[in-house]
């Protein structure tokens, strides 16, 4: 395991940059063919394979796949056996209540026992059905253990991992990302990585996006720039693991884990080019927009990346941040309003204070507001913002996040039942005044 003396690895990383672009890249010089995917003999004695996110036939728009030229096919593998993971869960959740009660919850403890990423994962909630690929599951890792033996695949879904405390250090099939809280990473679907701790601990949030993979919204009326620029999404180099002694793959396929043994490290890919891959992103360039005359915009003006579904507008899940910004609408109430939406509404803090509450809302920790779950500001969160100076106030040092998404959130009977979930969250609007004066 590393520590904190050695060199950070975000400076001796490589990056390609720009969102779904057609990357390229070889670890060893010639060992990407060129004009031709699958030559008669790949360079370098390699095996040429293709992995897929989409079908073979989806749009243009929305294809993504990759070639990858490694030492041994994927193909090459044992059996997989089941292996017992209680606290990763899937939809539909095996004894889930979709609850209309509002969860407020706080940051989960580290593991006492050495665990791993894997290991680490914990289920709050999910919706959908994993087998139909339709809707997310949320779940918290906490890791105090890397990975070095041992290897994870998600056939089920792409992961979109929020760190809030400790780096990461993935190592992918297509290289290495590191990641630090602030920032986010996306594995696509059926990516082999393992996961190292630079800090020797880490914890945060994972959306498992079911559905189709995450992509940046439209703009519309914005125009051609704003919010998440492509140019931004950084995807790593080839960096390929020659080794040949016995290693644990573990797949998350159908709702459980599976695991084999395989002779290889199946991270052997020396080169690649494609679209499908894994990403990471800074939020810190996002680039928040919001009123310049009055209203608080709804918060999908916030959106960083969605999973759209067939039903236009209606994200199987949207990524949304809100991030450090200014605050200048006249006459305005401007923390976010008090609403009941369709859409549900999982939120996170990475860091700092969320403006619609005071208190209580606590880095690590998280808020549930399923589908018409009335919420807003708490009580002393109104009485400030309905009678502050309207000054121009920036919002700083403070990240906080939203996973939305179409359906209810089914919470697990580990997340009702934790230790860290807040008793009494409702009360929270319970100071809300009567101030009616009619
Ligand atoms: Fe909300």
């Amino acid at each position: 395991m590393t520590t904190t003396d050695e060199p950070r690895a975000r400076t001796e990383l490589e990056y390609a940059a720009g969102f779904g672009n057609e990357h390229h890249s070889e670890a060893v010089p010639g060992a990407l063919p060129s004009g031709r995917n699958s030559p008669q003999r790949a360079p370098l004695g390699l095996y040429a394979e293709q992995h897929s996110a989409t079908a073979f036939t989806e749009p243009r728009a929305q294809n993504r796949r990759s070639w990858v030229y490694r030492i041994r096919p994927s193909a090459a593998h044992p059996r997989f056996r089941p292996i017992d993971a209680p606290r990763l869960l899937s939809a539909p959740v095996p004894g889930g209540v979709a609850d209309p009660n509002r969860r407020r919850w706080n940051a989960p403890p580290l593991p006492e026992r050495p665990a791993d990423f894997v290991d680490g994962l914990s289920t709050i909630g999910a919706n959908g059905d994993v087998l139909q690929r339709n809707g997310i599951a949320i779940h918290w890792y906490t890791a105090t253990t890397s990975m070095t033996d041992r290897y994870f695949a998600d056939a089920d879904g792409e992961l979109l991992i929020v760190p809030e405390l400790g780096s990461l250090l993935l190592h992918t099939e297509y290289g290495k990302l590191f990641v630090e809280p602030g920032e986010i990473a996306v594995i696509g679907r059926a990516v082999r990585f393992r996961v190292e701790l630079p800090d020797g601990r880490a914890r945060g949030y994972v959306c498992e996006n079911y559905g189709r993979p995450f992509t940046l919204p439209e703009l519309g009326p914005i125009g051609a720039n704003g919010l998440a620029n492509p140019r931004d999404f950084l995807y790593p180099v080839a960096a390929y693991e020659d080794r040949e002694e016995t290693v644990q793959v573990v797949q998350k396929f159908g709702g459980r884990l599976w695991a084999a043994d395989y002779d290889h490290s199946p991270l052997d890919v020396v080169a690649w080019h494609g679209n499908h891959a894994a990403y990471k992103y800074d939020t810190a360039r996002f680039n928040v927009l919001g009123t310049v005359s009055y209203d608080h915009p709804d918060p999908s003006l916030y959106t960083v990346l969605t999973s759209p579904t067939d039903t236009p507008g209606q994200a199987n899940a949207d990524f949304v941040v809100f991030a450090p910004r200014w605050l200048v609408g006249e006459d305005t109430f401007r923390p976010p309003y008090y609403h009941r939406n369709v859409m549900s509404e999982f939120m996170g803090l990475v860091k700092g204070v969320y403006d619609a509450k005071a208190e209580g809302f606590v880095p690590g920790g998280a808020s549930l507001h399923n589908m018409w779950s009335a919420h807003g500001p708490d009580a002393e969160t109104f009485e400030k913002a309905s009678t502050a100076e309207l000054k121009p106030q920036k919002i700083d040092d403070t990240l906080a996040f939203m996973f939305e998404t179409r359906w209810p959130v089914v919470t697990t009977e580990a997340a009702r039942e934790a230790a860290h979930l807040q008793p009494d969250y409702d009360s929270v609007w319970q100071g809300v005044r009567r101030n009616f004066t009619g």
